[in-house]
């Protein structure tokens, strides 16, 4: 069952997701080569702490800290330890806040000082593919016209679509329906609607779309070990287009 938000709920959703942009920031700016990713994960705690929210992954089926890192290969999950990021590497920081009862989720793949060609071309279409999904959430689509522009826009430059793990309804629930996959043909799932509030997250791999998971029961990595990349963001259906609300100024897109 997918729960509309009223325009007041949404209110409360879009400041959630302005923390959490904050946080998202502030990282950005931590993320040089030398860090370990368990700094990063206290930065993170110690801003949504301050902010007066509470970190939605802790705890969660038993996940053990605030933010999922996941590097080069690592798609998503990564659990934060005292591995140092190195110069070169791609490093992907997804994390989530609960403010006044309601959860927003974001992620963002970030260079570790400079970076290949291939891998920045790697992260500036995974950012695409997640703005070509926002841009079908409109009143009268449907879901799967999320899912297929994503692939399109994925495939059209020769990447792959992760096919085991999928975006969902955000809202009091972390994880609520849909499932919003990042492939499929068009056309196809339950009508948008205004008030939906949904987390769209593409997980773009350089190689082929197989993916397996480490023996800590959490951490995903491609199955040819190349790099993975992973954009994601809260946003709203209303009367005027999709709503980011994981940003800090969230505006309507169309
Ligand atoms: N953004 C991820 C998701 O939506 C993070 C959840 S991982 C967990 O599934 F740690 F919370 F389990
Ligand atoms: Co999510």
């Amino acid at each position: 069952m997918i729960i509309l938000k009223s325009a007041h709920e949404i209110e409360v959703m879009k400041e959630a997701g302005r923390i959490l942009a904050e946080v998202l920031k502030a990282l950005e700016e931590a993320v040089v080569p030398g860090i370990s990713t368990l700094e990063l994960d206290a930065i993170a705690a110690h801003l949504i702490e301050q902010a007066g929210c509470k970190a939605s992954f802790l705890n969660y089926n038993g996940y053990p800290n605030t933010l999922c890192i996941s590097v080069n290969e690592e798609v998503v999950h990564g659990i934060p330890d005292h591995r140092v990021l190195r110069e070169g590497d791609i490093v992907s920081i997804d994390g989530g806040v609960i403010y006044r009862g309601y959860h927003s989720d974001s992620a963002k793949t970030f260079p570790v000082g400079s970076i290949s060609q291939e891998k920045k071309k790697l992260l500036q279409v995974t950012e695409e593919c997640l703005y070509r999904g926002i841009e079908q959430a409109v009143e009268g689509n449907r879901l799967s016209d999320i899912s297929h522009a994503i692939q399109k826009h994925a495939e059209l430059h020769g990447y792959s679509v992760v096919r085991d793990l999928v975006g969902h309804g955000i809202g009091q629930s972390l994880h609520e329906d849909p499932e919003i996959p990042n492939f499929g043909p068009p056309n196809r799932g339950p009508r948008l609607q205004k008030g939906m509030t949904l987390a769209i997250e593409p997980m773009i791999n350089l190689g082929d779309y197989p993916v397996e998971v480490l023996a800590n029961g959490w951490t995903i990595v491609t199955k040819d070990k190349k790099p993975s990349a992973h954009f994601e963001h809260t946003i709203a259906i209303t009367d005027d287009g999709p709503l980011i609300l994981s940003t800090l100024n969230s505006e309507n897109l169309l």
